[in-house]
């Protein structure tokens, strides 16, 4: 039997470079290696959950993002793309899983913690909110998943899809598959910084390149980026490690040799900040541009992406029922022959 990924972007904007190196470039790996069934999801209800008053900018990126998936290279033919409102089954699965988990244990779930810190919600945190790792958990048990390719902020949150996943087979008898997840493997992979400097690229920092960005936007970025404060003359020794540039490098150069020898260059002092972002300017365009032709041709054609999704997400449905099944039988909520 093949393996079975998932994984899912929440529908609240456009996807950026941070995506892509976090995970999209992953999953067009995983799909191209032909020995996985895949699935991708628009998870326009988790975006919910912490936009119940914002449906609008839901409902506007639930197909953006299925663009940007499409855009990079996933192939609708090879990989299932679904809504994730569109099978209900998650709902009732995340009911059951809902009674396995403890109010303590959400609250110290640390993305979770962070969120609450960070939006300063204390007890106001919508609930859906707070328990959206039990929802995932749905989302990844529906599917049989074996593998979920995440970025590092979702680890806390897979280490608790994983532990309901246990909690349920002990208590119930095996039932779920138990999945794994995979990270980014370079460290300039799993957390790309924002083009200001900032410790992550996010589109409320508003520090973003996005997929769908055109060439000059990106070049003006590129050209605008923080780079070492303290490089100031061009014979000056230069930072790389904490310089977005030379991270964004890192992730983004296939040519090593080059990109070893700029660093080792910069770090020694005589090669110049504007060098280094023309040359990073004409990396990401590599992989840019054909993402932004793949692009335009769906942008064109919204009848063709609406049918993928929907020709998808009836799929996904019918694989989430059978689960389904499988769990109300062993919850024992079966009462009629
Ligand atoms: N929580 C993920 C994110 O914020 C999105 C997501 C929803 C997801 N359901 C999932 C990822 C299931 C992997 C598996 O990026």
């Amino acid at each position: 039997m093949k393996e079975t990924v998932l994984t899912g972007d929440r529908p609240t904007g456009r996807l950026h470079l941070g995506h892509y190196v976090g995970s999209l470039r992953k999953r067009k790996e995983l799909q191209d290696t032909g020995l996985y069934d895949m699935y991708i999801m628009s998870a326009d209800m988790q975006g919910l959950t912490d936009n119940a008053k914002n449906t609008e900018k839901i409902k506007q990126n639930v197909f953006e993002v299925v663009k940007d998936n499409l855009s990079i290279g996933i192939d609708p033919e090879k990989t299932t793309i679904f809504v994730q409102s569109g099978v209900p089954e998650l709902t009732e699965l995340t009911t059951y899983y809902l009674n396995l988990v403890t109010l303590s244990r959400l609250k110290r779930n640390p993305t979770i913690k962070e969120e609450i810190k960070q939006r300063g919600f204390e007890e106001s945190i919508p609930v859906g909110f707070l328990t959206y790792p039990v929802s995932q958990a749905a989302d990844v048990t529906a599917f049989d998943a074996t593998l979920v390719p995440v970025g590092d902020d979702q680890i806390p949150i897979m280490e608790q899809v994983v532990e309901i996943v246990d909690t349920f087979n002990k208590l119930y008898g095996e039932t779920l598959v138990r999945p794994k997840y995979i990270v980014p493997e370079s460290k300039s992979s799993s957390r790309l910084p924002g083009i200001d400097g900032k410790l992550k690229m996010s589109k409320s920092a508003g520090n973003c390149i996005y997929l769908s960005d055109d060439t000059e936007t990106v070049r003006k970025k590129v050209m605008s980026m923080y780079t070492d404060p303290n490089h100031i003359r061009i014979e000056d020794k230069g930072d790389t490690k904490n310089n977005p540039v030379f991270i964004y490098l890192d992730a983004f150069c296939t040519d090593r040799k080059k990109y070893e020898e700029m660093k080792e260059h910069y770090e020694r002092g005589g090669l110049g900040d504007k060098v280094v972002k023309e040359y990073l300017f004409e990396v990401l365009e590599n992989t840019l541009k054909p993402i932004r032709e793949k692009r335009k041709y769906y942008d064109e054609h919204m009848e063709i992406v609406e049918q993928i999704v929907k020709d998808g997400t009836e799929k996904a449905r019918k694989k989430a029922k059978e689960v389904l099944k499988r769990v109300r039988k062993s919850v024992g909520v079966e009462y009629f022959k």
